[in-house]
């Protein structure tokens, strides 16, 4: 019996290492901290809304200063430090979301993750217009190496534990077993069937939460139109094509009419060489042309001289059923940039799913985001007036400001039909 119950010792501290070693590499996550939290705002290397975060940690020495920053910049801006009172200067006064919820070992690794930052580099022959293929942030690879480790310890220990076990008998006279091959001793057996359960269980969890969810998909389109050209080289505003955002739930996808508008006249491309995300080079006026054959439009004649077809754009982002989002609510209530949710569209010539559109990735921005609450001055979303405790609080200086969390957006029912 003590045999048995020195391998379970065992086995749970191995079990216990591996639970502990698996949640430590998750808390250093900084990369997708980063994304999560910060990327809507800053890049290691580039100028965005806040500056570009590499080397923060050379312009700021002092750690504990700056990890209050990240937590909360406007207690920091509130002492009067004149580093960060100048940056929010030059910086038009843009206010920086506070993070009370990171932790400082959080706050690491996302610095870490900053610091050690390097440029992705493009495909040969491709001057941005892709070939920056986010690199999947995929730690399976990692787990699978680990339990396998584990796994060969576990075995070299119960094998030493058996010899040893030997060994004790030997000595005090006891007379050996005929020993049984481990593919029938039934420690091994359970132990294997654990394992595998374990595992296995883990891989349909993961699997089974992400069904349905297609972070980075980018399908090919019908006609290669590219945002980059339009909303980005032409800076064609997003609202001219998606104007259902500003009024309704759907932001829509634009009728071809909407498009004739301009190409009517515009009937070739003259602009720098397009790519697709293979690098295969598009021909931009045949394109175009191809957007004329769904609309029986003829270039020579100027005239609409056959019937049109309906175009099919492949859908990318899609929430199930069951969830209930509001593009005004966001960006005419909430003043939430389109590029916060569906990345850097301008920069893109195939539109690719940034967000991973999961319940956490909402959850996390309504603790995170503070709504347009009426200052003292009464500037601000007149409707949140109704609010009178949050007017006494901000008043009284309880609280610095009112996160959609409080005004019950992470409540079930606001998103769940
Ligand atoms: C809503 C946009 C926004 C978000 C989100 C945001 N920041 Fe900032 N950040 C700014 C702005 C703007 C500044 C410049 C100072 C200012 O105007 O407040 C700044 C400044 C900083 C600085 C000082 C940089 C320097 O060069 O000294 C650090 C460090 C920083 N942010 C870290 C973070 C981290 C870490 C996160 C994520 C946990 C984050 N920020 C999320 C907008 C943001
Ligand atoms: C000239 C018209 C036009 C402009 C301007 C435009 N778009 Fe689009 N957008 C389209 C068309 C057409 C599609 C469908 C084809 C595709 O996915 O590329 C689309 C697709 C999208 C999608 C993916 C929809 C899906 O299927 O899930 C997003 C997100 C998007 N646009 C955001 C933006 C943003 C943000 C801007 C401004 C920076 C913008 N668009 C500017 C025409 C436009
Ligand atoms: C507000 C004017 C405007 C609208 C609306 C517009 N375009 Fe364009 N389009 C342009 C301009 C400008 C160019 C670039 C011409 C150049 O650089 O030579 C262009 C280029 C293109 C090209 C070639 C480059 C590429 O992106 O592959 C295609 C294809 C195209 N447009 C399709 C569309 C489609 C489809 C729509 C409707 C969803 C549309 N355009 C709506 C102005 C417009
Ligand atoms: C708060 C996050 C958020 C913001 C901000 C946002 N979107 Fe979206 N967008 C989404 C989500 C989530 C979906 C998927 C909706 C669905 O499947 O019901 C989506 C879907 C879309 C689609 C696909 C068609 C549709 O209506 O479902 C387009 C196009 C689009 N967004 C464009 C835009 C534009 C343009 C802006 C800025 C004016 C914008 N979005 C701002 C989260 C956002
Ligand atoms: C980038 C940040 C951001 C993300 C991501 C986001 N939201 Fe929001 N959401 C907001 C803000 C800001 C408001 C407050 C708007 C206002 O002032 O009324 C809001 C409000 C809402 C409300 C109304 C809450 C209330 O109490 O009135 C609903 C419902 C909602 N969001 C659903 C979603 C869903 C569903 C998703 C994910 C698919 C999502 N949101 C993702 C920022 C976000
Ligand atoms: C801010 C919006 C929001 C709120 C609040 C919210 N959910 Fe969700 N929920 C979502 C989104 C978005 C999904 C879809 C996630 C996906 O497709 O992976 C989802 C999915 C789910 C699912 C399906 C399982 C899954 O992960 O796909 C369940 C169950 C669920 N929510 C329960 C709840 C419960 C219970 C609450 C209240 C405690 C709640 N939700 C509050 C946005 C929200």
């Amino acid at each position: 019996m003590l045999h048995y119950r020195l391998i379970a010792k065992k086995l749970f501290y191995i079990l216990l290492f591996a639970v502990v070693s698996i949640s430590g590499l998750r808390a250093q996550d900084g990369k997708a901290l980063f994304q999560a939290n910060c990327a809507s705002c800053h890049n290691p290397i580039k100028q965005l809304t806040g500056p570009a975060l590499q080397g923060v940690t050379s312009r700021v020495t002092d750690k504990a200063l700056l990890h209050a920053w990240i937590k909360n910049n406007i207690a920091v801006l509130g002492t009067g430090n004149k580093y960060f009172n100048d940056l929010y200067v030059s910086f038009g006064k843009t206010p920086m979301n506070t993070f009370p919820n990171l932790s400082d070992a959080e706050i690491d690794a996302i610095l870490n993750y900053v610091e050690t930052y390097k440029a992705p580099t493009a495909a040969p022959a491709d001057n941005g217009g892709g070939g920056t293929k986010d690199q999947e942030n995929d730690n399976s690879l990692l787990y699978g190496v680990l339990t396998l480790i584990l796994a060969v310890i576990m075995f070299v220990l119960l094998q030493v534990n058996s010899s040893l076990k030997k060994l004790s008998d030997d000595k005090e006279g006891i007379p050996a077993m005929e020993p049984i091959p481990f593919y029938r001793n039934k420690v091994y057996i359970t132990f294997v069937v654990l394992i595998l359960f374990v595992v296995g269980g883990y891989y349909v969890v993961q699997g089974a939460i992400g069904l349905g969810r297609t972070k980075n998909y980018q399908p090919e389109q019908p006609i290669f139109y590219s945002h980059k050209v339009h909303a980005g080289t032409n800076q064609i505003s997003c609202l001219y094509c998606h104007g259902g955002a500003w009024e309704s739930k759907h932001a829509g996808v634009p009728s071809l009419n909407i498009c004739m508008n301009c190409h009517a006249a515009i009937n070739e491309y003259k602009g720098e060489a397009l790519h697709r995300e293979d690098g295969t080079t598009v021909d931009g006026t045949a394109e175009i042309q191809k957007l004329y054959s769904y609309t029986g439009y003829d270039v020579k004649s100027g005239k609409y001289t056959e019937p049109g077809k309906s175009i099919e754009w492949v859908k990318i982002h899609n929430l199930p059923d069951h969830v209930y989002f509001n593009h005004s609510q966001h960006i005419r209530a909430g003043k939430v940039q389109c590029q916060t949710c569906h990345g850097n569209i301008t920069e893109m010539s195939e539109v690719k799913q940034f967000a991973e559109l999961s319940m956490g990735w909402c959850i996390n921005c309504h603790r995170n985001s503070k709504i347009d609450f009426p200052d003292s001055t009464g500037a601000g979303n007149k409707f949140y007036s109704i609010y009178e405790k949050f007017h006494n609080d901000l008043k009284n200086g309880t609280i610095d400001s009112v996160t959609v969390e409080k005004i019950g957006g992470t409540e079930c029912q606001k998103c769940h039909y």
